[in-house]
């Protein structure tokens, strides 16, 4: 896909972004849609999704769009463990090439993953793309998952859950 289909793609995915997360401030409820959007928008997707911060050092699956993904990945582990340890995006054109590669789908030949911070510029999760194509991912998607990655930390306040009271 040429440079500025993508680019279309990544504002128009903001603009609905930004509509439907006005006032969401459940992590919960901002990673699922924003999983939905851009795997529904990105035809070269085939697995969209997050990795959560559960404790030091460990990342957990999160919501995500795709095939069964593993469920935990360490900071030391794969291109998802990566990006959280050096807290940058990893663009790798050929998962085979990066050591240490996590496959939970063997149909996967490239991949893409964004750090994602809270409102308070806490590392939270890791926003995660793979492709069935090679080298699907380049600095246009980089750029246009970091913008979504800074539009999503508005709604990871880090407050908490409500109780229901
Ligand atoms: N390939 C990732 C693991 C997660 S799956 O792609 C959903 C990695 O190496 O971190």
């Amino acid at each position: 896909m040429n440079a500025d289909a993508k680019r279309e793609i990544y504002r128009q995915a903001l603009r609905e972004l930004d509509a439907v997360l006005a006032d969401v401030a459940d992590p919960i409820t901002a990673m699922s849609t924003c999983a939905a959007v851009l795997h529904q928008r990105l035809p070269y997707a085939s697995w969209t999704g997050f990795y959560r911060v559960v404790a030091p050092r460990l990342l957990r699956v999160g919501p995500y769009q795709g095939p069964l993904g593993c469920l935990e990945i360490p900071f030391d582990r794969g291109v998802c463990g990566a990006a959280a340890h050096q807290a940058r995006a990893q663009v790798v054109p050929d998962v085979h090439a990066f050591p240490g590669h996590i496959a939970c789908d063997e149909g996967a030949r490239s991949e893409i993953v964004i750090p994602i911070h809270d409102a308070r510029g806490r590392l939270v999760a890791v926003l995660d793309l793979d492709s069935h194509q090679p080298a699907a991912f380049d600095d246009v998607d980089r750029e246009g998952l970091e913008r979504i990655a800074e539009r999503l930390s508005a709604c990871l306040g880090g407050a908490g859950t409500a109780s229901g009271d």
